[in-house]
């Protein structure tokens, strides 16, 4: 492509605890995804013309062509833009792959107009744009893209950037179909509707299960993260947002010595994570791809220098 005047990337995302919870107003913790990535890169077109080349279904192709029109409303520029999508985030697998869209899109606009942002300004922007995909969505997903830092979230907050006390390592299955996050949530939302001391209960225990995670991660325990994990996908199956080959996957995980292992992310399809330690890392992926997952990834995620930059170039 030529005259390109903005172009910027954004990692994927995977949710550590308190997903769905989250929207309720719980704490959650998140963790970029480096291993994917989605690029967007923007150039002039004459006035009124608003064209996006990307690889999705029809349908999600016109969601991103609104997301587009909506970002060049929010960010007050004109309607004459040629927009590129490179990404290697698959859709609807619980990776981020719309947050990941949205921070590109806005980060390669804003350079093409030659405006700075902070991960802050980002966030807020992609959040407007989240809801267009997502509904409501809680801003988890937005933020840890944006921030590309682990985070603590609580909805309506600005999220709290988390420096972990070690190296953890996280093996990702997926299994072969992806889950929609609108229709998901929406579903939990009738389910805490109909029976709210049930769900209130469970809100405390996905508290307990954030705060033990979140303290596991910062003192560098392995060990008590793998439970966090553990405890944080029966609450998922609780409420009803696992399926049998997510969970089929999660037991082979155990089965094969990881410490914990749970879905990530809104579930009903996409990817379950699984924190290993480095002499089952091997043997967690081969019960993963025997048990059928379609697709094993790894994160890793460690300590970061204090004075690292965003790729927006702002701290
Ligand atoms: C989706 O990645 C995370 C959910 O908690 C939805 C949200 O927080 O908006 C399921």
């Amino acid at each position: 492509m030529t005259n390109v005047t903005g172009r910027a990337s954004a990692p994927g995302k995977v949710i550590l605890a308190g997903e769905h919870f989250a929207v309720h107003g719980v704490p959650a913790l998140a963790l970029p995804f480096t291993g994917a990535c989605t690029t967007v890169s923007v150039a002039p077109a004459p006035p009124e013309t608003v064209t996006l080349t990307a690889a999705l279904s029809e349908n999600d192709h016109a969601r991103a062509l609104t997301v587009v029109e909506a970002a060049l409303t929010r960010l007050a520029l004109p309607r004459a833009w040629t927009v590129s999508v490179d990404s290697t985030i698959p859709v609807g697998f619980g990776l981020g792959s719309s947050a990941a869209f949205a921070v590109a899109l806005v980060r390669a606009l804003l350079m093409a107009a030659g405006l700075s942002a902070t991960p802050e300004d980002v966030r807020e922007h992609a959040h407007a744009l989240e809801r267009l995909f997502h509904g409501s969505p809680s801003g988890l997903d937005d933020s840890v893209v944006a921030y590309e830092t682990p985070i603590a979230f609580r909805r309506g907050e600005a999220p709290e950037r988390l420096v972990p006390g070690a190296h953890f390592r996280f093996v990702l299955g997926a299994v072969g179909y992806a889950g929609s996050t609108m229709e998901a949530v929406a579903s939990v939302r009738r389910r805490a509707e109909a029976d709210p001391p049930w769900f209130s209960k469970l809100k405390d225990s996905a508290g307990s299960a954030v705060s033990q995670a979140r303290t596991a991660l910062e003192s560098g325990d392995a060990h008590a993260l793998g439970r966090a994990l553990d405890d944080s996908h029966g609450l998922l199956q609780e409420i009803g947002v696992s399926t049998p080959e997510l969970d089929s996957l999660v037991v082979a995980a155990r089965d094969a010595g990881a410490l914990g292992a749970k879905l990530t992310g809104a579930g009903w399809g996409g990817f379950m994570m699984a924190l290993v330690t480095p002499n089952r890392h091997a043997g967690v992926r081969d019960a993963l791809s025997k048990a059928g997952a379609t697709l094993v990834l790894e994160l890793d995620v460690g300590p970061v220098p204090e004075n690292r930059r965003g790729s927006d170039g702002s701290k």
